[in-house]
């Protein structure tokens, strides 16, 4: 038997995750990483921490499925996307990583517009620039903290430079490359017009490769501390909603990623760069080689649930809450949830959007309030459908749902419902870090490309169909439900004080 070795750089921790030959997951560990906001709208992480809850969770990985190093045939990297990490002519990093989740740039996108023009920018790009994003991070600290921008030499990403310590090598995968908005999406490379317009230099960036090639091999260093075999070849990988399609077998145009979890994703592959013309969906390359894809990004899903309980329902587990919601017609009797408990990226980028409760009377009870959470997220998922569809996406033939809401039943046919999809689920647990494992095992051969990998291992349960009844009702519900955002942001700014 061999084994690959999936590494997930993700916010909260480091996880490492060991597949054998046919697919079956032999141990995951994992080491959390902790976060620092030194200011409103910061967010930060110490890349130190990375590395050591990197190696730790190889070493526990290794020591739990008692494999040796020897017997791991290739490692995969995925990890958060866009964080920026800058490190000098050593190698050394020089300030901690500026995060996915960081707000401070949005002076900088504005500047990133003016410079290159929006439309010329979305064209390039695929997406409009985002505080999330890196690019926009590279001009804050050049205008910052000139010193320090001064002494830099090299720009990576999180998982990237994990990738460093573990080969020496400074490499990319290109799905990750998109995502830092200085990537030209149709060529999957730099775009020499964004750096040259953001006067970053070419030299700075590392060489990009499709996710399924290996980028360098486990240095004698890097051996010692792991417990890995030095030599072992590691892939590019990709970020961790493009690997975690991997994981979930979403690497077909026409099958669909829905994670709801905290945030809900919808992921659709693309066999050619599709872009939506306003820069509404985001646009990158796909960690499975020579593919695209659109993704719709929802910043409170399954954590809207989470709030709603914590705040109006506190000490009530999640089964019982739900089971209230069950008996409440489809559409809540006219009550509405707008979910953006943190303001929004898809489809409105306004990170001054609120939540609201609209069409209370007295009529509405607990339950009535708890279905009209699950069906605000599930029409807040729909819009990205929307988006996918008028950016010329093709059919659907499948939507697979993953995350912590799509457990409950009575979400999922809601959501099949709204969506008018079926609705299947796949139970790759860690999607992420089993996409970085697959993406390294076709990259020694394992299997011959990527969508054989996830046929002969990703399996998904029966589907849940939508309700006749419920479309109907839901079609209505959405059409007042798609003109309530409208309506009400001339407020949001305001109450907001901005
Ligand atoms: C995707 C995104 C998040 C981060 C954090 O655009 O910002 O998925 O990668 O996990």
């Amino acid at each position: 038997m061999t084994y690959f070795l999936g590494l997930d750089i993700s916010t909260t921790a480091s996880k490492a995750l060991l597949m054998d030959e046919t697919g079956s997951v032999v141990s995951v560990a994992a080491q959390p990483h902790s976060l620092q906001t030194p200011h409103p709208l910061w967010s930060e992480q110490d890349p130190a921490e990375w590395w050591d809850a990197v190696a730790a969770s190889i070493r526990a990985a290794l020591a739990q499925a008692a494999i040796r190093g020897e017997e791991i045939a290739a490692v995969g990297l995925t990890g958060q996307m866009h964080g920026l990490v800058l490190l000098d002519e050593a190698g050394q990093v020089l300030r901690p990583a500026i995060l996915w989740n960081d707000g401070r740039s949005q002076s900088q996108c504005d500047e990133i517009h003016r410079r290159l023009g929006r439309e010329a920018f979305i064209q390039i790009s695929g997406n409009v620039a985002l505080t999330g994003f890196t690019a926009p991070k590279i001009l804050w600290v050049a205008q910052n903290e000139p010193e320090i921008y001064a002494r830099a030499r090299h720009i990576l990403l999180p998982k990237d430079t994990i990738r460093y310590r573990l080969t020496g090598d400074f490499a990319m995968d290109k799905a990750d490359g998109s995502g830092t908005a200085l990537f030209d999406l149709k060529t999957r490379a730099w775009s020499e017009k964004i750096l040259a317009a953001l006067e970053i230099p070419r030299a700075w960036m590392p060489p990009t490769f499709e996710g399924t090639t290996f980028t360098g091999t486990i240095s004698a260093e890097a051996a010692k501390i792991t417990g890995l075999k030095a030599g072992t070849p590691v892939a590019a990988g990709g970020g961790d909603q493009a690997a975690g399609a991997v994981g979930m077998g979403v690497v077909e145009p026409g099958i669909i990623g829905l994670t709801v979890g905290t945030s809900g994703v919808v992921f659709a592959t693309t066999p050619s760069a599709l872009i939506e013309p306003q820069g509404r969906l985001h646009a990158f390359c796909h960690a499975a080689p020579g593919l695209w894809h659109l993704m719709g990004v929802m910043l409170s899903a399954a954590g809207s649930l989470q709030w709603y309980r914590d705040t109006l329902a506190p000490g009530i587990g999640f089964d019982d809450l739900l089971k209230e919601a069950e008996s409440v017609p489809a559409g809540s009797e006219g009550l509405q949830f707008l979910p953006y408990l943190s303001g929004e990226r898809t489809p409105h980028p306004d990170p001054l959007a609120r939540g609201a409760f609209i069409g209370l009377t007295l009529r509405h009870g607990r339950g009535h309030l708890t279905r009209a959470v699950l069906e605000g997220v599930a029409f807040g998922l729909k819009d990205s459908f929307g988006l996918m569809e008028q950016a010329g996406l093709g059919e659907i033939r499948q939507v697979r749902a993953s995350g912590g809401g799509t457990k409950s039943a009575l979400w999922r046919q809601i959501l099949a419902s709204v969506l008018g999809a079926e609705l299947a689920t796949v139970n790759t647990a860690e999607a992420g870090a089993y996409g970085a494992a697959l993406l390294a095992a076709v990259g020694a051969g394992a299997w011959p490309n990527v969508v054989s990998a996830c046929q002969a291992t990703v399996k998904t349960s029966a589907a849940t169909r939508p309700d006749l009844a419920q479309v109907a009702a839901y079609r209505s519900a959405y059409a007042v439900y798609r003109e309530l955002y409208p309506a009400l942001k001339p407020f949001f700014g305001a109450l907001a004080g901005a």
